[in-house]
């Protein structure tokens, strides 16, 4: 197992301590989460059961004999266990590496807590370095990137990749994001785009950071 999976093992198993009895669980996407499937597993018949927020991850959830719900099917989800790309010392997040980032920020609105899991690696100052993904309406993709170009950043298309929700993916590249509230409401007011991967304003209410010897609950900053 190389280095990264340990820790993303780590922080995964380290989460399951979050879980309660009869809770609706919210379950995100990635790598970080796979783990954590794997771990709620044996809690499948102590918890209500979950909300998925991707396709793929709803599949694993139901080969692993755990309920998934529809989220119409349910009201406030008590806690939502997610992964990100990025986290500021504001807990504050860049999320859609994996495409799911609608879906995701859904999920992360329905919920009293959102639970994020993730690795040393993805902490940073400043967001951004990693390439901010936004979902777009297929027919809105030249127009949302000539947009994205007015505000002197790098638009790149995801080609070749289609959301759960039949929308494309631009990623865009050099953003310093000093102010990410400004640039997601900014973002969210271009026509076309459907979700920015920008989790500013209701980022995460908890973070758990997993380096080589431990697992840390992260201080806001
Ligand atoms: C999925 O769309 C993303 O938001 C993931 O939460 C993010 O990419 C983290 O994935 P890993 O756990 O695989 O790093």
């Amino acid at each position: 197992m190389i280095n990264s999976d340990h820790k993303k093992q780590a922080v995964a198993r380290a989460a399951i301590e979050y879980v309660e009895y009869d809770d609706i669980v919210g379950v995100g996407t990635g790598s970080t989460v796979d783990y954590f499937i794997e771990y709620l597993k044996p809690l499948k018949n102590k918890i209500s059961g979950t909300v998925a927020s991707s396709i793929s991850t709803k599949e694993k959830l139901e080969a692993n004999g755990i309920k998934v719900f529809d989220l119409n099917e349910v009201s406030e989800i008590p806690i939502y266990i997610d992964g990100a790309d990025e986290v500021n010392g504001n807990f504050q997040l860049i999320k859609g590496g994996g495409g799911a980032l609608t879906r995701e920020k859904i999920i992360a609105a329905a919920s009293k807590k959102f639970l994020c899991i993730v690795d040393e690696s993805k902490l940073v100052d400043v967001l951004g370095r990693f390439p901010l993904p936004i979902e777009v309406l297929p027919m809105a993709r030249s127009y949302v990137a000539r947009e994205i170009i007015k505000k002197e950043a790098m638009p790149s298309w995801r080609e070749g990749f289609v959301t759960d929700n039949g929308n494309i993916i631009l990623d865009i590249n050099h953003m310093d994001i000093i102010e990410p509230i400004k640039i997601e409401n900014d973002l969210n007011q271009i026509p076309g785009i459907v979700t920015v991967g920008l989790f500013a304003k209701r980022g995460a209410d908890q973070v758990l950071v997993s380096n080589e010897k431990e697992v840390i609950n992260l201080e806001k900053k």
